[in-house]
């Protein structure tokens, strides 16, 4: 739907009187009347990478949810102040690992004998607390993009991984990239004790996964796929990592936002693509792509925005730069220093894998 052209001309006009002191990351999900307004925009990874190149920016408005403010916040400077439009926007699959649950998951690591052998990669999907628990215990973190490089790193440093919080970008990848078989990943439910694991199950798992999932990429099934084959001869499917296991291994290409961007441009013209991911996104990319005559459609049948990257609109946007323009700090996101040490350590990790 179109933008309100009043809110478009507010928001262009504090942007404008902000200049240089304010710099707009938006994440590839973000409305496209939000998108508009961003200096960059990115997968989870360009996005942290990009917020940590810009010193000079006195305030990081950051069009995404939580978790990216978070980890915007521990790599940028002291001085530069990160702010989410709405304190809202979270991520339902972070929220599915606490610091006491995973407290806990280690506690259990440890009686079963196996803890020195494991070494935590946590997607960047996850709460600082996550990732400072990931740091202190000699893990990395990763993102969709540069999860089989972690994979590998990690594997160089210890005999088992605990990834989390997504069972489906850890099956994934230890599937389709390290060659492992779905027996050699178990299943570590939070909510049950020991995990619902044997200490047997742990000794001999090589990853432990775990029970997180997205709920956006969880509703695309192998059915999905199966109708949209049907329904176009020669499609080609694309999706994310977040997807299911049995999507990911019946789809033709498997990667991140950026990845999926950057495949499509690549794409010859004439081609046909269903895309496994949010919404926006997709929507978005047939229109870009439609005069270059590539159709693209969404995997599914059903509407499947993220909700929380949705919070992000422009009446959020605008009352955050109006407020930083009158020189007002609102919805700042800033982490305690004693987690962002560790955290810091962890996401340094992944900023140096190879
Ligand atoms: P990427 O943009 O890194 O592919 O991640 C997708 C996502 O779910 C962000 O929340
Ligand atoms: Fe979280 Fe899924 Fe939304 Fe990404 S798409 S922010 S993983 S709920």
């Amino acid at each position: 739907s179109p933008s309100d052209p009043d809110l478009v001309e507010r928001a262009r006009a504090a942007k404008e009187k902000l200049g240089d002191k304010v710099f707009v990351l938006g994440h590839h999900y973000q409305r496209d009347e939000v998108i508009q307004f961003a200096d960059v925009t990115g997968d989870s990874f360009k996005l942290a990478k990009d917020a940590a190149a810009k010193p000079e920016a006195e305030y990081i408005v950051f069009c995404g949810v939580h978790f990216m403010a978070e980890s915007a916040d521990i790599l940028t400077t002291d001085d530069q102040k990160v702010v989410l439009p709405d304190l809202a926007a979270g991520c339902s699959m972070a929220d599915m690992a606490t610091a006491e649950q995973v407290a806990e998951c280690w506690d259990v690591l440890t009686e079963a004998g196996i803890a020195e052998q494991v070494v935590p990669v946590s997607y960047m999907n996850s709460s600082a607390d996550i990732k400072a628990f990931t740091g202190k215990h000699g893990g990395t973190i990763c993102t969709s993009s540069n999860a089989k490089r972690a994979l590998e790193w990690a594997y160089e440093q210890g005999e088992k991984v605990l990834f989390l919080p997504d069972q489906h970008l850890g099956r994934n990848t230890a599937v389709r990239d390290m060659g492992f078989s779905l027996d050699d990943c178990v299943l570590y439910n939070p909510h049950k004790p020991n995990g619902g694991l044997t200490v047997e199950q742990l000794r001999d798992a090589k990853m432990i996964l775990w029970r997180g999932h997205c709920s956006v990429h969880g509703r695309f099934s192998l059915e999905s796929v199966e109708d949209v084959r049907a329904r176009i001869p020669g499609v080609n499917v694309l999706v994310h990592p977040e997807c299911k296991h049995e999507v990911v291994a019946a789809a033709d290409y498997v990667g991140s936002t950026e990845h999926i961007i950057q495949t499509l441009q690549a794409a010859p013209a004439g081609s046909k693509w269903a895309i496994g991911t949010e919404l926006n996104l997709v929507r978005r990319l047939a229109n870009r792509f439609a005069a270059d005559d590539k159709e693209i459609v969404f995997l599914d049948k059903t509407v499947c925005f993220c909700s929380t990257m949705n919070r992000i609109d422009l009446p959020h946007l605008v009352w955050a730069l109006e407020s930083l323009a009158e020189g007002k700090l609102v919805n700042q996101i800033e982490v305690d220093r004693e987690t962002e040490q560790f955290a810091k350590l962890a996401l340094e990790r992944m900023l140096a894998l190879p």
